[in-house]
Parts: C-alpha cells; structure tokens; sequence
C-alpha cells in the first residue's frame, strides 16, 4: 500500500466522519422542485389556483417542497406543455379539458358541448362526484395522474362584428382550442373554426387572421383580446375549466407524507380557486364594459333558443368520438 493510497484513505474516512456530524442530512433535504407551467396570465381563476397550491404545498412540506411557477406559456404553449409533462420536463400542469384530444383522451370533450351545464352547481355534481374521478382515471395510461378540476367559467364569443342570432357567424374565422365538439359547434354556426394555441390569440385577431374567439371574460381581458375585437355577446354557451395534472411517475417516486401533503395544499386550493372564479369573470366582464373598446350584447331569451336549437346538432355529430355512454353519465350527473 502506498502512501498517497493511505493517505487518501485517511482523508475520505476523515470527511464521512465530518458528513456524519454535520452534513449528510443536509444533503438529504435538497427541496423537491415541482414546476407548474400554465398559459394565462396570474391574475386569473388558475393563475391564482397555482399560487395559492405554492404557498400551501411549501408551507405544509416546511419548504421540502418547491412550486415553480411559470405563466403566460412562458415555458410552453398549449400542446408543448402535454408532451413537456410526458416527458417529465415539467411535474403539474392545468390544461383547459378542451385540449386533451390530442392526447388521445377526448372523453373530455364533453365539457365543450354546448349548454351542457345550466350552472355552475350542475357543473360541479360532475367535478366532484364518481363521474370526475373515472374520468381523471382515463389519464393513467397516458402516464398522467389528475389531481383536481379548477374551474374558469362561461364562455362568451367576441368578434368584429355583431353576434345577435346565429346566422350571424357565417363565414366568421373563429380561433378555437384543439377540440372537435368546438369545432363542431363553430360549424353548425356556418363559421370557420381554426385551432390556436392561446399565446397567439391576441396577434391573429390584430394582424385580422381570425375574426372572434370564445373565451371567459377573464382571458379575453387579461389577454387583452378586448382591444381588437369590436363585439362580444354574453352567452355563457358553454364553459372552460381545468383539470390539474402531474407526471404520474413522479407522483408516485413522492414519499408518502409529502404526497399527504401536497394532496392537502391541492385541495385547499382547489377550494380557493373555484371560490374566487364566478366573481373573477364577473369583474372582467364589467372591466371589459368599462374599456369603452368592445360593445357588450346581453343575449335575450329568444336569442339564446335560436342559440341552443342551432347548436343541437353538435350532441349526435359527437357522440361516436365521446362515447355516448359519457355524454349520458355527464348529463345524468349533473341533474
Ligand atoms: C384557451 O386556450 O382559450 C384557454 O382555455 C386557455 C386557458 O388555459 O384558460
């Protein structure tokens, strides 16, 4: 043995006796970093819903836990964002349930349908009942584990011109999310639907790529689509929400208490965030008013059946690609 050997040996048995004093649970406590990447802006129902889940999860883990939150697609746009959580590139997402088709799970394009849910209460006989959980389970096999639904609300349309009845959108360039009912919907309108992600939105109604959207009043104001689009007609057709999704394998890698924990912080702030969204919406939509640059209709009654009998036809048209069987579950859950 030589002296350098010993000599080495000396220093690594000396530095493990230093570990073992002052060190080692140290290097055991590196925080778990979860990155959260979202495509609206912070102050939204999800923008708030994710800081909220940060605070809790950091304080409840005593800071073992780290959220890292990343708004406005700053990291990835809509479709990016689904391969980024496959890939484990980012850990939580909350992507609108209008745009996992793609996926390969269009089940949840039943929340697109038209008037599906009279109100926020029917809506929620869905979210929080067996139904919402089977159909979060649909996920598992694409590797994703859904933690939550998170409300954003009742969508309105914009455009340049006005929307009164539904002859109205002939021929109308309609942005929409990745989702064949609301393509479908846009057609039975006699509109041109075109998917987009959400980052682009704004610009494609400036440059005049696309006429209108459907949006909640929330994205369309904290996006600022307001400022290029004339004409909005309050609706409420139809509703967005979230399902709020981790990378099931590091899900499951998480140890027990800390799952425990962060399964706590997400339900708090599933409660703080569907808390803080009718009234979020409600504020954006008199936000909008109050920008001077759009001019609100407030549908009628007769309006609104003109509405609902135009767009009846999206439910049989859809039915083979949600499976009628989940449309029939949805309805009957939200009696
Ligand atoms: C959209 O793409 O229009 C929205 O659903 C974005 C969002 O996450 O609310």
């Amino acid at each position: 043995m030589t002296l350098t050997t010993l000599t080495r040996r000396g220093l690594i048995a000396a530095g493990a006796a230093a570990l073992a004093l002052t060190g080692l649970p140290a290097l055991a406590q590196e925080p778990i970093v979860i990155k959260f990447s979202h495509v609206v802006a912070p102050n939204t129902p999800k923008g708030k819903g994710a800081e909220k889940f940060k605070e809790l999860a950091e304080q409840y883990t005593n800071g073992r836990v780290k959220v890292e939150i990343y708004p406005n697609s700053q990291l990835y746009k809509d479709k990016e964002e689904l391969e980024a959580l496959q890939l484990g590139s980012v850990q939580m997402l909350a992507p609108s349930l209008a745009k996992f088709g793609p996926l390969g799970v269009s089940a949840f394009e039943v929340f697109d349908l038209p008037y599906i849910f009279k109100d926020t209460a029917a809506l929620r006989k869905v979210t929080e009942g067996e139904v919402g959980e089977k159909m979060l389970a649909l996920l598992e096999p694409k590797g994703i584990k859904g933690l939550a639904y998170w409300d954003n609300g009742f969508k309105i349309m914009t455009a340049n011109r006005p929307m009164i009845m539904p002859d109205d959108f002939l021929g109308l360039k309609m942005r929409i999310q990745s989702s064949k009912v609301l393509e479908a919907q846009f057609a039975a309108l006699g509109a041109v639907p075109q998917v987009m992600a959400f980052s682009e939105v704004y610009q494609a109604m400036q440059t005049g790529v696309v006429d209108g959207s459907e949006n909640t009043p929330s994205n369309v104001y904290t996006q600022k689509m307001h400022e290029v689009q004339k004409h909005a007609t309050h609706s409420n057709h139809g509703y967005i929400g979230y399902a709020v999704i981790v990378n099931k394998a590091f899900w499951d890698g998480l140890p027990e208490d800390i799952r425990a924990e962060l399964d706590k912080a997400m339900d708090e702030a599933t409660t703080y965030a569907n808390g803080v969204s009718e009234a979020d919406n409600a504020a954006a939509l008199q936000a909008i008013r109050d920008a001077g640059t759009t001019e609100i209709h407030e549908q009628t009654e007769a309006e609104r059946a003109a509405w609902v009998e135009a767009l009846q036809p999206v439910y049989q048209q859809m039915e083979s690609r949600i499976g009628k069987d989940t449309i029939d579950m949805v309805r009957a859950a939200a009696q």
